[in-house]
C-alpha cells in the first residue's frame, strides 16, 4: 500500500493552512505537522480528527528541538514512510541580528538549517521517489524586480559558515540586512534542493525548490512595524493583483498539494518551479556547484554533531 502521511512544516497559516486544508481534503491522506505551540494551532486542529491530523512541538530556530521532532515523527510512523515534505515555515527578521542558542542567526537557522536537518534525519523515512519540496522566493533572486520593489537585492552567499551568522553585510543598515538575511535563506534553499538532487541515489526522495510567489495577507509581516502590518493585510491584497509574480495563499496552495501528491512534476528532481506550476529560472548563484557543495558540507556537519 502507498504511504499516505505527509509532513508540513509552518501549517498554523498563511500557505501552509491552506496547504493542510488541501492535502486533507483527500480523505486517505493524513497530516503530520510541526508548530512551535501546538496547543495555539486551533484553526489548524479543526480541519481534521486527531487519527488524520497529528501536531507535534517543533521550534526550527533550536537544534535540540528539530532532534526532538525528527524522533517524534518516526516513532508516530512506526514503521510507515512520508509520502511527502513541505518544508515551508519561514519568518522574516527586519530587526537587528538575531543568534539563537545554537549560535545561528535566526532567519537562517528557521528557515533553512532547521529544514536541512531536518531531511537528513528523515531521508531514511521517505517513501520511493516522495517529492521533498522547500518553500522558496523571488526574492532570493537580484534579477526579480517585484521583489527589489520591496527592498530586496537578491541572497548573499558569502560561505556557509559565514551566512549561518547573519554576517552577509554589516555596512548595510539594519533593514536592509535583514531583508539580505531573508534572501539568501531562501537562495539556501535553492541551492540545497540542487546539492540534494545531485547527491540522491536513484529512485529515492526527490527535491523541489517551490516559489509560491507574493501572498500579501499572511503571517509573515509580523515582526514589521504596525503601518507596514497594517498595508501588508489590507491594501497590498488587492494592489498585488496587478503586479507580476503576484499570487494569493489559495493559488499557491493548490499548485503546492499537486507537487506533494506527486500530480505534478512526476519523477521532477533538482526543480525550481513556481505557483503556475511551471519551471522558473532561479539566479545565476544558485546554479553554482562549489556553493551549493560548501553548504552540504555544512549541513552535514551539523546533522552529524546532533
Ligand atoms: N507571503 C509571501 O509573500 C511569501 C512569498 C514567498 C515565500 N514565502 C514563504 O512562504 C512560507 C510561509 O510563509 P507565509 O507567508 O505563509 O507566512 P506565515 O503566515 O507567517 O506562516 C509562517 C509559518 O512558519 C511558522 N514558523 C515560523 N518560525 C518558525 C519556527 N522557528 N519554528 C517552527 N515554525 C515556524 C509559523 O508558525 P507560528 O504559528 O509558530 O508563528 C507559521 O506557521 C515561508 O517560508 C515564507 O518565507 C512567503
Amino acid at each position: 500500500m502507498s504511504s499516505s502521511h505527509h509532513l508540513v512544516t509552518g501549517a498554523t497559516s498563511g500557505i501552509g493552512l491552506e496547504l493542510a486544508t488541501h492535502l486533507l481534503a483527500d480523505p486517505a491522506s493524513r497530516l503530520v505537522v510541526g508548530a512551535r505551540r501546538p496547543e495555539a494551532a486551533a484553526a489548524l486542529r479543526a480541519l481534521a480528527s486527531p487519527d488524520r491530523l497529528v501536531i507535534l512541538p517543533l521550534d526550527l530556530a533550536s537544534l535540540a528541538s528539530t532532534a526532538a521532532f525528527a524522533g517524534a515523527v518516526v516513532r508516530h510512523l512506526a514503521g510507515d514512510k512520508l509520502a511527502s515534505f513541505a518544508a515551508n515555515a519561514g519568518l522574516q527578521i527586519t530587526g537587528p541580528c538575531r543568534l539563537t542558542a545554537d549560535g545561528y542567526e535566526e532567519t537562517f537557522q528557521a528557515n533553512f538549517l532547521g529544514h536541512a536537518v531536518l531531511i537528513e534525519r528523515l531521508l531514511p523515512h521517505l517513501a520511493p521517489a516522495a517529492p521533498v519540496a522547500l518553500t522558496a522566493s523571488g526574492t532570493h533572486d537580484p534579477a526579480i524586480r517585484a521583489a527589489r520593489m520591496f527592498g530586496f537585492r537578491g541572497g548573499l552567499f558569502v560561505g556557509a559558515d559565514r551566512v549561518a551568522k547573519g554576517d552577509l553585510d554589516p555596512a548595510a543598515a539594519v533593514t536592509q540586512q535583514g531583508l539580505d538575511r531573508y534572501a539568501t535563506s531562501k537562495l539556501c534553499a535553492i541551492l540545497h534542493v540542487y546539492a540534494l538532487a545531485r547527491r540522491a541515489a536513484a529512485g529515492g526522495p526527490r527535491f523541489i525548490a517551490f516559489d509560491p510567489g507574493l501572498m500579501p495577507g499572511t503571517g509573515l509581516a509580523r515582526e514589521r512595524s504596525a503601518l507596514e502590518r497594517w498595508a501588508w493585510s489590507n491594501v497590498l491584497p488587492a494592489l498585488a493583483r496587478a503586479m507580476p509574480g503576484a499570487s494569493t495563499v489559495r493559488q499557491s496552495a493548490t499548485a503546492y498539494a499537486k507537487i506533494l501528491a506527486g500530480r505534478a512534476f512526476p519523477g521532477g528532481t533538482g526543480l525550481h518551479v513556481d505557483f503556475t506550476l511551471a519551471e522558473a529560472p532561479s539566479s545565476r548563484d544558485s546554479r553554482r556547484e562549489d556553493w551549493q557543495d560548501d553548504l552540504l558540507r555544512f549541513v552535514e556537519r551539523v546533522a552529524l554533531e546532533r
